[in-house]
């Protein structure tokens, strides 16, 4: 290629900006492989009477899902996403997964032949009739482009405050590697590739379920021992789910930071082990009945949402498809926990009554 990589964001959220801090600048410090502007797709929005892009752009800070964080000013906000799509090489996914199949059908006609995609997106697509996909693989039939991902423990805000950590990248084509390393790896920001893009893609949606249980012990006032067997049972679930969904004997992705790693941050801090807690003590505050994540999401994040009981939703339309629900009693409990036909103290019994006890 005679000029350099051009680097698109599709997403512009808490993580999609604390990646446009990391991918604006090291673009920027490597002319020699990237094209130096970004553009970002920003759903748009009116803050205090101006649109978001307008304000990222004069400020260079996403002042609604990542405030106080400066973004470089080679990253340019636009609301149109297929302009944003048009001409990139690399093409990175960021959105909550909800939006991605509509978002990739709009941008289907823009795609540059040969581009890649890497998805930062965790969860599963559900489409009637047809059960869960994969989002790289919405993403790849979609588009018809090759599809990476990057999963890891990386709680957007710590990554934002350059707090050190590590990522997993996966893609299955080698030439890639060591570009995917170059556009991402930062000092705090420490980058392994692999090629197991779909167990990869797996650890990232089904860690956010546990988080949820993590969540729960935390509410109903249990330990560090507690957490711990949730973390454990649920690493037992992801594992055993990952082998039938995706017909897979590799576990090594689950000893990468996708894995293991990404499974304690979520358990530790993250959303959806908030949403848990959450659930706890508004039904002690309001009754069971009166448990709205509607509107804890509203109390709590103000204008985003928990993806976890989403995708709680997913994986459980998946078991009960496949009259596996009895193999995965934290999985099951935690989605019937989210959608009230379970109240959260018995959660604890599930746990007791676990398979792995028997
Ligand atoms: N936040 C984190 O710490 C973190 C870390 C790693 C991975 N992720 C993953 O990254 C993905 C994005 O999460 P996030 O935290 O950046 O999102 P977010 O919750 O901070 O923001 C939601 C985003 O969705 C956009 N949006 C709302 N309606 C839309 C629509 N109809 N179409 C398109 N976009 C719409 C909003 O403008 C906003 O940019 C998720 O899959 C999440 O699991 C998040």
């Amino acid at each position: 290629m005679t000029s350099g990589y051009r680097v698109a964001l599709i997403g512009s959220g808490c993580w999609g900006s604390a990646i446009a801090k990391i991918v604006g600048l090291n673009v920027l410090n490597q002319p020699e492989i990237f094209e130096k502007e970004v553009l970002m797709y920003v759903y748009e929005e009116i803050i205090d009477g101006a649109k978001l892009t307008d304000i990222i752009n004069l400020e260079h800070e996403n002042v609604k899902y990542l405030p106080d964080i400066k973004i470089s000013p080679n990253v340019i906000a636009v609301p149109d996403v297929v302009q944003a799509c048009t001409n990139a090489d690399i093409l990175i996914f960021v959105l909550p997964h909800q939006f991605v199949k509509e978002t990739c059908e709009k941008m289907a006609s823009a795609i540059k032949p040969g581009a890649l995609g890497l998805s930062l997106i965790k969860g599963f697509v559900l489409s009637e009739g047809e059960g869960i996909q994969l989002v790289s693989n919405i993403i790849k039939n979609t588009l018809n482009i090759e599809t990476a991902v990057l999963m890891g423990a990386n709680l957007a805000t710590e990554v934002a405050s350059e707090m050190f950590c590590e990522t997993t990248i996966a893609c299955h084509n080698p030439e890639y590697h060591p570009i995917l390393s170059r556009l991402f790896q930062t000092p705090y920001f420490r980058v392994k590739v692999i090629e197991n893009v779909a167990g990869v893609e797996a650890c990232g949606a089904l860690k956010n379920v546990v988080g949820i249980g993590a969540g729960i012990v935390d509410g109903l006032g249990y330990g560090d021992n507690t957490k711990a067997a949730v973390i454990r049972l649920g690493l037992m679930e992801m594992m055993k789910f990952t082998k039938v969904f995706l017909d897979s004997d590799d576990i090594s992705v689950f000893f990468e930071s996708c894995g293991i790693a990404d499974l304690v941050a979520t358990c530790h801090g993250g959303r959806n082990r908030l949403l848990g807690e959450a659930v706890v003590k508004s039904m002690k505050l309001r009754g069971w009945a009166g448990v709205d994540i509607r509107l804890l999401e509203k109390e709590i994040l103000r204008g985003q949402s928990f993806q976890g009981p989403l995708i709680a939703k997913e994986i459980y339309t998946y078991l009960k498809d496949h009259e596996m629900l009895d193999q995965y009693p934290l999985f099951v409990a935690i989605h019937r926990i989210c959608t009230r036909e379970v109240d959260p103290r018995n959660f604890i019994e599930c746990l007791r009554d676990h398979p792995e006890h028997m």
